[in-house]
């Protein structure tokens, strides 16, 4: 599978008062556009992801907001898998391309979640995960990822808690590097241990925040996209699922949906996980990330503390993990990150990554999450000029 990418378009992530879900969304997508240098009229289809529109904002059918934004009447569809809408409205997109139905397609990711307050927010989440067996009993996702950091602890105690801050003082550390990031401030590691506790053991800093958002990315059949020049191609995409609860899960140490995705996608591509440059992974807290580089391969379960300890995961050492900033520093629009992973790829491959740019960038990947591991969508990007 080769598909190319021909345009990127992202707005700030944070707290944006002052506009709409839609307002949102049009920003992405006119930044696209004019990255792509195309009219919109050239585009066949859209695919947005979106998890919260309808619990938060009060607007779903934000399918045809995308074509309205852009005043076309093409085929779009609303695409919704939790935290990993994103990715899989990008993986709707390629399945329309390789199908033969559409040439060029335009995926966004949106999501407007600050304009109500924190409990509105949490209890929205929480529909990504089991309402019968979680949800009603008032667990939320930082206390889901909470049971998850605890059983892992206790198997595997060479991660110390320590250790597991080191994740979010390197995504601040990238975070401080990217202009378009929600958290521009480097932090240390006593930063994390001693903010408020919100999910023992996670505090404050091993959370992602709030965050408003939108991210656009515009793909087209390889012909098409070698004509336009494009460096970035997409070479293989991996999707797979779970329970929805931890409760039913087989374990509670590991993600295994992202190792089948990633094993999927790693397949189409033709690599391993020595092959890659550089990933972008769903590090929605940090216990997350330290399952999600054991996923991808770059460490063993149990293992990944490692690379931690010995600071192995910036942008300028042997794998760089969340180079943007991750969803910790660089917030977690829900529907909107698994597109931002793609961009900051893009921005990667292209050499566009200023001062957080990975030297000779070849091969990147990003791992996009729903719920607590019920859905993972893994894709491979690569440099092909
Ligand atoms: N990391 C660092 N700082 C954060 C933060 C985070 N995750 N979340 C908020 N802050 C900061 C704010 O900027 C603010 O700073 P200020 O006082 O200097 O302006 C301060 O902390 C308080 O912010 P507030 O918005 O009142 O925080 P909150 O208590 O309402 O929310 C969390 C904090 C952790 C509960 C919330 O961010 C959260 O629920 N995160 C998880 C989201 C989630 O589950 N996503 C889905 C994952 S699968």
């Amino acid at each position: 599978m080769k598909i190319g990418v021909i345009g990127i378009g992202i707005t700030r992530f944070g707290e944006i008062w002052d506009r709409g879900l839609r307002e949102l969304l049009l920003d992405s997508q006119l930044r696209a556009l004019n990255d792509a240098k195309i009219v919109p009229q050239q585009i066949d289809a859209m695919f947005t992801g979106n998890m919260l529109g309808d619990s938060l904002s009060g607007q779903v059918h934000i399918g045809a907001m995308a074509t309205e934004n852009l005043n076309l009447d093409k085929p779009s569809i609303r695409v919704e898998g939790a935290c990993a809408s994103g990715a899989l409205a990008l993986r709707q997109g390629i399945k329309a391309i390789e199908s033969g139905d559409a040439e060029i397609v335009m995926v966004n990711g949106v999501e407007k979640m600050t304009d109500v307050d924190t409990g509105q927010v949490t209890t929205a989440l929480m529909g990504a995960g089991d309402e019968e067996l979680e949800g009603f009993h008032g667990l939320t996702f930082p206390g889901l990822y909470s049971l998850l950091a605890n059983a892992y602890m206790h198997k595997y105690p060479s991660l110390t808690r320590d250790i597991l801050a080191e994740v979010a003082v390197k995504n601040h550390f990238h975070g401080a590097r990217n202009s378009y990031c929600q958290f521009k401030n480097e932090i240390t590691k006593e930063t994390v241990i001693n903010s408020t506790m919100v999910a023992d053991p996670l505090t404050l800093f091993d959370c992602s925040p709030i965050t408003d958002g939108s991210a656009t990315i515009i793909i087209a059949k390889e012909e098409i996209a070698k004509k336009m020049n494009s460096e970035v191609f997409i070479t293989g995409s991996g999707l797979a699922t779970d329970t929805l609860s931890l409760a039913r899960r087989n374990t509670l140490t590991a993600i295994p949906a992202g190792q089948k995705a990633a094993n999927q996608a790693y397949a189409q591509s033709n690599i391993t996980s020595k092959d890659i440059s550089f990933a972008e992974v769903h590090d929605c807290f940090t216990i997350a990330e330290i399952m999600a580089v054991e996923a991808l391969g770059f460490a063993k379960e149990g293992e990944a503390f490692n690379l931690y300890k010995n600071k192995e995961t910036y942008f300028d050492s042997k794998h760089p993990i969340n180079t943007s900033g991750g969803l910790k520093a660089c917030g977690h629009p829900v529907g909107a990150t698994g597109i931002k992973q793609a961009i900051e790829a893009t921005m990667q491959l292209r050499g566009e990554a200023k001062n957080r740019q990975v030297l000779n960038a070849t091969v990147g990947v990003t791992h996009n999450v729903g719920g607590s591991g019920a859905t993972a969508c893994v894709h491979v990007f690569k440099r092909l000029r």
